[in-house]
């Protein structure tokens, strides 16, 4: 990982540059780093899109979704160019080339890609076509992606080869936000720095492992495009998959990015790709109805605007996989997302073994749960030890309790945004925390088979109420093996 920290000068070349995304999530973030001195006066923006605007308007949309006060941010945004055009349109690229050729040297440039993903492909070829894939000297072109990296195995592997054809694997940095979250990279921490915790990190003491992505939102405003995608592809295929394989990849060597992707691969290799009948005893499909939150109404899925009447798409999943290999065998690793659920929360329990014999009698014990240990990646950062004390008096009764460890408390300075993070990253040309193209292949080899489940309806769509923690089913699933949600 990288420890230098200002980007060089770069022209950031955002597509889809009037849309939602780059609004909420990328101008903020380039904003922060103009802030906290990770860019100068020297960074450029170009934006393009179909939407027409001049480049005054575009500084001002810019100026909108930033609220900049930054002197440096300022300048830059004083300068920012817009084109307007179609993706696949020549002169929209022809645009592009004039700004480029208008700097006195070759650019440093940075592609951002956020428009609909079914344009991905094409501007990757338009910009090839242009001979603006490539570094003509000592500069660099990356270019980094957003999600939902393709629909399926075979459509990844379209997009895979689309980009390919236009920029080397090095060049790309695809995007998942969730590696950006400053407790997801702790996960690197507190596993490959402590001595505490590696003795115990597998199948002798681990019972299962539960990741839970709760979110209490519905589907806002995004109800076409959630429409087609679906929780399974919204969340699980990329943010649950990365936070999986760093939780149970092996030790890298180093920390750099070859060697910690290496072992995300392979971690990913060695999750079992499930039959239908596999998948039928061990996925849970569900999706909201209408329901309370926080004291207010919420209206089911299908009531949400831009979404079908009788539309079968899911806005839950829970899972158990299983992960073959020598660390993991045998322990059930469940995984559950949903939107409309009870609250918004991100964790990580693993939850260990009991004692191999209780001397205390059943009485004392009653209170005990199995100690557990929890990553909170969101909101309120922090690690969670629950273990067993003895109650104070005569009796010698047990309860379970809490040591916590919270990033607020401890830290003056609070988490950046993920993209901040990220985009940073991808100027400095730190590839860590991206996705390696063979990681999403695989990431979709496990999917792809759910997916098709889901649409021959090997899994039934079952509902539950806006306000609960999913479907019952998702507890049943738990049940099978004698396990519970620990987040209810
Ligand atoms: C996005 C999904 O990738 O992640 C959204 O498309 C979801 O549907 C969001 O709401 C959740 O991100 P976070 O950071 O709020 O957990």
């Amino acid at each position: 990982m990288t420890q230098n920290s200002t980007a060089p000068p770069v022209t950031f070349v955002i597509f889809g540059a009037s849309g939602d995304l780059t609004s909420r999530k990328i101008l903020p973030a380039l904003m922060g780093l103009a802030e906290d001195g990770h860019i100068g006066k020297d960074f450029n923006i170009i934006g393009v899109a179909r939407t027409e605007l001049n480049d005054k308007q575009f500084q001002q949309l810019i100026k909108k979704a930033t609220g900049t006060k930054s002197p440096t941010f300022n300048e830059i945004t004083g300068r920012a160019k817009y084109v307007t055009g179609e993706y696949t349109s020549d002169s929209t690229f022809n645009k592009l080339k004039e700004i480029f050729a208008s700097y006195k040297q070759e650019p440093n440039v940075c592609y951002y890609l956020a428009t609909i993903p079914e344009m991905f492909g094409e501007v990757a070829l338009q910009l090839k076509n242009f001979g603006l894939s490539k570094p003509t000297g000592s500069n660099f072109i990356r270019l980094v992606i957003e999600k939902p990296f393709g629909r399926s195995f075979e459509s990844a592997e379209k997009l895979n080869g689309s980009l390919h054809n236009a920029f080397d694997e090095n060049q790309i940095f695809r995007i998942d936000h969730y590696m950006g979250k400053e407790n997801v990279q702790n996960l690197l921490a507190l596993r490959f720095a402590n001595a505490i915790f590696e003795p115990i990190w597998n199948r002798r003491y681990v019972d299962n492992i539960q990741l839970t992505v709760a979110e209490s939102l519905g589907v806002e405003h995004r109800g076409g495009f959630y429409e087609s995608e679906g929780a399974l592809r919204d969340i699980v295929q990329n943010h649950v998959m990365q936070v999986l394989s760093l939780t149970l990849m092996e030790p890298p060597a180093f920390m750099d990015a070859d060697s910690i992707r290496n072992e995300k691969v392979k971690l990913l290799h060695s999750v079992e790709v499930m039959n239908r009948t596999e998948i039928a005893q061990n996925v849970v499909r569900g999706q909201y109805i209408a329901g309370i939150i926080d004291k207010t109404k919420a209206v089911a899925y299908r009531n949400e605007p831009g979404v079908s009447k009788s539309s079968t798409t899911e806005t839950f999943v829970a899972m158990r996989l299983s992960v073959d290999n020598w660390r993991w065998a045998g322990v059930p690793i469940y995984v559950r997302t949903g939107k409309r659920l009870k609250c918004r929360a991100t964790e990580l329990a693993l939850q260990f073994k009991r004692v191999p014999h209780m001397s205390f009698s059943q009485e004392l014990t009653h209170d005990l749960e199995p100690d557990i240990l929890i990553l909170r990646i969101q909101p309120d950062e922090g690690v969670s030890v629950r273990f067993g004390v003895k109650v104070p008096g005569r009796e010698f009764k047990l309860k379970t309790v809490s040591m916590d460890f919270n990033y607020k408390d401890e830290f003056k300075e609070q988490p950046k945004d993920a993209y901040q993070r990220l985009i940073l990253d991808a100027l400095l040309g730190d590839p860590t925390l991206f996705i390696r193209s063979d990681e999403v292949m695989q990431a979709w080899k496990i999917i792809t088979p759910i997916e098709n489940a889901f649409k021959h309806n090997i899994v039934p769509l079952t509902s539950y109420k806006s306000g609960t923690f999913g479907p019952v089913e998702s507890d049943k699933l738990l049940a099978q093996l004698r396990h519970k949600w620990h987040l209810t």
